[in-house]
């Protein structure tokens, strides 16, 4: 949501921000800016909406030339306050066009703000909150204690800001230093050789360094070519965290594929592995980090998880898993609604969240709110240091590698183990599995590497399939068990990538409503319980498709490869891999990513970039 790059150092700024920004196009492609710094008292601004390629097409209209020096920022944009236009492009500028802002987040007293710079003869150039902040530090920066001192205004302006935002700041004549800050929203510092930046994620510097610098919440970051100074708001001094980014350039460039999306599906195999890798050490899990003793997993007696989007289909499959196997209540509960119906919640409580990016501000909130009622809380997270495992007492980390694609494909999947794993662990803690059950648990999940393989060679009939039905306006898939949140997953992927009605409903609750959808060739896609593993929900599953059938439906099957029943009453069949039950989502859920990446390709859809989208949501 909202990418920034800042950047400071000996080279031409302009290459380093524009290409940090395509990198980082997936946050958001509302409008996309920069402000290069001249070093001689000028900042030159071009901003446009729409994507990058439009400020591209602007760069290429004005001259480089006119964008030469070697300090910049640049931003992309996915809109919060104002229109997606021109005008709302950041960076905004103060009335003297010295002092430049780029924004994440959302300023939430931008209102009275803006009211009083107002009054003052202040003239908004823009509809957006952001514009509040470069007006504020330029009133500082010419009246009062700290008049001429650009860094001193910067922290005095900040202080008077409410909401959770990343702001990066410059100024003409102090072009060797960029100020940025952080509240709740994210931001790391790169830090290269005899060069220096600050970004919403690490893919923007990842072709010029790897060495990194976790900033904390609500920390400042003053950097220069050669320093970063990181301190609270009241300019106390902090310690970020270094951290070396264990992955490289090849991981965030697309690597032969059309799209960020279908190369994230095929990696899935390494996913899985990744987020398994070292977790079961003489036959016992160990989470990463695990700020939860042995005593505090003992002493769970329910579960909560939270979680949006995807990632919360992840935890409904959880649910599945840890109650098995733990015998725990567990309930599951999208981030968004949990703190709002007052949850029963106490120091027996653990709140697993679950969250790809770690910044998505309605899972952040709902661990706050959880911590805030003495809840334990274990956060699941693909971006090393992001808020919400900061927040966390433990953290299982998803070792699935960067993902830009705006869909989540290789996540989920990763989250599951993730998630699974948890659940082993509680159950070993709490006595509920002996050690040599939990071995045999974790080596069919890493089994399960070879059968998403297995899958992904054999899908070209569901590409067919998909092109053939890319013109219909509605999907519908069922499933049951385990099977349910794979249909919903699969429905939210089409919608999300197709712009196509697609429901996702429980099997069994078809009769109790929805079956009057069905008409004459609609098509459902049909998850099936494993034959053998749920032999009696297999056959009620085998009903409900002859009910549907009946009413002219076209059943589209997803099941094991001999399971027979199931081809009988399959308009198509797509085979996949023989599992135990609940590892079943791990391959169901393959051929319905790779139906949703195909449909919209057909439709000529950009499918990393969906419409009114962004991969990171910091936003409730
Ligand atoms: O970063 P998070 O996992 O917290 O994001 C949660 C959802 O916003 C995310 O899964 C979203 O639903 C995806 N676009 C789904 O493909």
């Amino acid at each position: 949501m909202c990418g920034i790059v800042g950047y400071v150092g000996g080279r031409d700024a302009l290459d380093i921000v524009v290409e940090a920004l395509r990198r980082m196009e997936y946050r958001g492609y509302d409008s996309a800016g920069v402000a290069i710094l001249d070093g001689q008292g000028h900042t030159a601004i071009e901003k446009k909406a729409g994507r990058l390629e439009n400020l591209d097409k602007q760069i290429a209209t004005v001259g480089r030339d006119s964008l030469a020096g070697s300090t910049g920022m640049g931003h992309t944009r996915w809109a919060t306050h104002g229109q997606p236009t021109d005008r709302n492009a950041h960076p905004h500028v103060s009335l003297d066009g010295k002092i430049a802002v780029v924004h994440n987040g959302i300023i939430e007293n931008y209102a009275p703000l803006r009211a009083e710079l107002e009054a003052e003869g202040v003239e908004f150039a823009s509809d957006t909150d952001t514009e509040t902040a470069v007006h504020l530090i330029s009133r500082e920066y010419t009246q009062g204690a700290t008049a001429g001192d650009f860094v001193a205004s910067a922290y005095a302006a900040l202080r008077r800001l409410d909401g959770a935002f990343t702001l990066v700041f410059t100024h003409s004549d102090h072009p060797d230093t960029i100020v940025a800050a952080r509240r709740s929203t994210p931001l790391v510092v790169g830090v290269g050789d005899g060069e220096m930046f600050v970004a919403s994620d690490v893919t923007a510097f990842i072709e010029h360094t790897r060495d990194a610098v976790e900033l904390g919440h609500d920390e400042v970051v003053v950097i220069t070519a050669d320093s970063y100074t990181v301190t609270d708001f009241d300019q106390e001094p902090r310690e970020g965290k270094p951290f070396h980014i264990d992955w490289d350039l090849a991981a965030a460039e697309k690597g032969g594929h059309d799209f960020f999306m279908l190369k994230e599906i095929a990696e899935q195999p390494a996913a899985l592995a990744d987020t398994m890798l070292g977790h079961l050490e003489d036959g016992r899990i160990v989470l990463d980090e695990q700020r939860l003793t042995d005593d505090d997993l003992r002493d769970v007696d329910k579960v909560f998880v939270v979680a949006c989007g995807t990632a919360y289909h992840a935890g409904l499959l959880a649910k599945y898993a840890i109650e098995h196997w733990t015998r725990l209540p567990v309930e599951v509960e999208l981030a968004s609604e949990f703190r709002y119906r007052d949850p029963v919640l106490d120091r027996s409580t653990l709140v697993v969240a679950i969250s790809q990016s770690g910044e998505t501000a309605d899972t952040l909130e709902a661990v706050r709110h959880a911590k805030d009622q003495k809840a334990r809380v274990l956060a699941i997270c693909n971006t090393n240091g992001a808020q919400i495992p900061r927040e966390s007492d433990a953290v299982l980390y998803t070792h699935a590698g960067p993902e830009i694609g705006v869909a989540s494909t290789k996540c989920f999947l990763a989250q599951i183990a993730a998630a699974y794993m948890v659940g082993l662990a509680l159950a070993q803690a709490r006595g509920t599995k002996y050690a040599d059950e939990v071995a045999r648990e974790f080596a069919a999940m890493e089994s399960m590497t070879e059968a998403v393989r297995e899958v992904l060679d054999t899908m070209e009939p569901v590409r067919e399939l998909a092109r053939s039905l890319a013109h219909h306006n509605t999907v519908l898939f069922i499933g049951r068990h385990v099977g349910y949140p794979v249909a919903l997953e699969g429905a939210l992927k089409l919608k999300e990538l197709a712009y196509m009605h697609a429901e996702g409903f429980a099997a069994g609750e078809l009769k109790h409503g929805p079956i009057a959808l069905i008409e004459d060739g609609l098509p459902v896609i049909i998850v099936m319980p494993s034959p053998a593993g749920r032999a009696l929900l297999h056959s009620k599953m085998v009903s409900n498709i002859r009910e549907i059938q009946a009413r002219g439906a076209r059943t589209i099957v997803i099941s094991e490869a001999d399971d027979v029943a199931a081809q009988t009453v399959a308009d198509h069949f797509i085979p996949i891999p023989s599992t135990p039950t609940l590892l079943q989502p791990l391959v169901s859920t393959v051929p319905l990513q790779v139906f949703a990446a195909t449909v919209a390709q057909t439709r000529g859809y950009d499918v990393d970039k969906p419409r009114n989208l962004a991969k990171s949501v910091t936003v409730e």
